[in-house]
């Protein structure tokens, strides 16, 4: 059944909030799990519907996968042979399952994944998670809408540079890299959080890797690896949207969990444009202090980490849509993800796109409405929206939010929000 968020506007969020485990890192590594045979357990997932297709994939490769979302745990048992087949039906449903893509060409020399299709924030290629398997040995081609990856007598270490420092085909890289024959160079890397997580975790498991965090691995081949127990790195964007939510309603938010440093370009524009940001002994504190009228509006540029993350971005335009003064957001990361603006403009807000760039021009108070989101971001960033809209607003496509934010709405009316989650039912469907 479809469902929609009713939210009252007016609130100024105040408590603190828990961070989940980053759905980013968690998909990634129930993939790496595939690399050894045996019982890998991984602790602190977030309890969101990712996780369920993902561990579905796994066992339609023969691996049983134990998952526990009110424990967070999930524990992957992968027998010593495994299929090799990534569905177009999972695939579709959920784009991070080509995360897999890496681990089966290592292990099992061989690895058919659907090609994801149309994306809602762009278009997303391929080319570089090809071209890098490419250069460690495999034969790579697209037949019947399957990427096909063959390296039957295993993959041998190579050094490649990275047009572009893309985190699914640094990921993809690594992952295969680590049981290539001799050393493996990636220049050019992505420097998430998430990459390193996931190295971690493969260096739990035996692997030798070098670097993570920079944007040079350096990878020595083993021949195999073995099960770990590895606890999720806590999510970022997750973590980020709460402090975007307390500048936004004017509001005070201890995020417990939340790593500061990882979220440095975001914190740091939000310190200078008036909110008050400081670590705590549990994670840090957003606070716009009462009576201080609105934070100002701040340009946004996305870049890879370390700077200012695509997947903040619509937090940006919310806060900026009703800070005080204009500013442009601009994304480099993605087409076509600026959906966020037209469902803002619904509500009041003043925002013009161009190409790249939006221009924002903040009003005091927004104007609540019916709203849909059409992705996890921006359908959070609408709710955040709500709350600072005369009236109520209605976000449905509610799905897309569960995707990233485990019981969104308990979060939020913790913090003293009045948000409920209703069905949404139209005559017409
Ligand atoms: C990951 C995150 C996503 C985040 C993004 C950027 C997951 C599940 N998703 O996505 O939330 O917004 O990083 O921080 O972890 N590109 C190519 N060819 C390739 C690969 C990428 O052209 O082979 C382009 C894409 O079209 C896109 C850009 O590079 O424009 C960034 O993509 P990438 O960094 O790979 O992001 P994802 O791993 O898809």
């Amino acid at each position: 059944m479809r469902e929609r968020f009713r939210v009252v506007g007016g609130a100024r969020l105040v408590g603190e909030v828990p961070v989940v485990g980053a759905k980013n890192s968690a998909l990634k590594l129930m993939a790496v799990a595939l690399l050894a045979e045996g019982r890998t357990t991984l602790t602190n997932m977030p309890e969101i519907a990712d996780v369920r297709i993902m561990a579905e994939l796994l066992r339609r490769l023969g691996v049983s996968v134990d998952y526990d979302p009110e424990a967070g745990v999930a524990v992957i048992d992968v027998p010593a042979s495994i299929g090799h087949r990534a569905d177009y039906e999972l695939v579709r449903a959920l784009r991070a399952s080509i995360s897999v893509l890496g681990p089966l060409v290592a292990r099992v020399g061989e690895a058919d994944v659907a090609v994801p299709g149309g994306d809602a924030i762009g278009s997303r290629g391929l080319d570089l998670h090809a071209a890098g398997l490419e250069a460690l040995g495999a034969d790579v081609r697209v037949t019947h809408g399957y990427l096909v990856a063959k390296a039957p007598r295993g993959l041998r270490g190579a050094d490649i540079r990275l047009d572009f420092p893309s985190v699914g085909a640094t990921e993809n890289i690594l992952m295969a890299a680590v049981l290539a024959r001799g050393r493996t160079t990636i220049d050019n890397v992505a420097r998430e959080p998430e990459i390193a997580d996931i190295a971690e975790m493969l260096t739990s498991m035996g692997a030798r890797i070098t670097g993570a965090g920079t944007s040079c691995l350096v990878v020595d081949g083993v021949d195999t690896l073995h099960p770990t127990v590895h606890r999720v790195l806590p999510d970022r964007v997750a973590a980020g949207t709460w402090a975007f939510a307390a500048a936004t309603t004017c509001g005070d938010i201890e995020v417990v969990g939340g790593v500061a440093e990882h979220l440095r370009s975001p914190l740091q524009s939000l310190a200078a444009a008036g909110c008050h940001v400081e670590g705590t002994a549990r994670g840090f504190r957003v606070a716009v202090p009462e009576g201080a009228g609105r934070p100002t509006a701040f340009d946004v540029a996305t870049l890879p980490y370390p700077g200012f993350p695509t997947d903040l971005q619509p937090f940006a335009l919310t806060y900026n849509a009703v800070a005080d003064g204009s500013a442009m957001v601009t994304e480099n990361l993605f087409e076509a993800r600026f959906r966020t603006v037209q469902e803002l403009a619904r509500l009041g807000a003043d925002m013009q796109v161009d190409g790249h760039h939006v221009m924002t021009h903040g009003v005091p108070l927004l104007s609540g409405a019916p709203v849909e989101s059409s992705d996890i971001r921006s359908g959070a960033a609408l709710v955040i929206a709500g709350l600072v809209a005369e009236g109520y607003t209605l976000v449905s496509g509610v799905h897309h939010i569960d995707r990233g934010y485990p019981h969104f709405e308990v979060g939020l009316r913790s913090l003293g929000a009045d948000v409920t989650r209703e069905p949404d039912e139209h005559w017409y469907e």
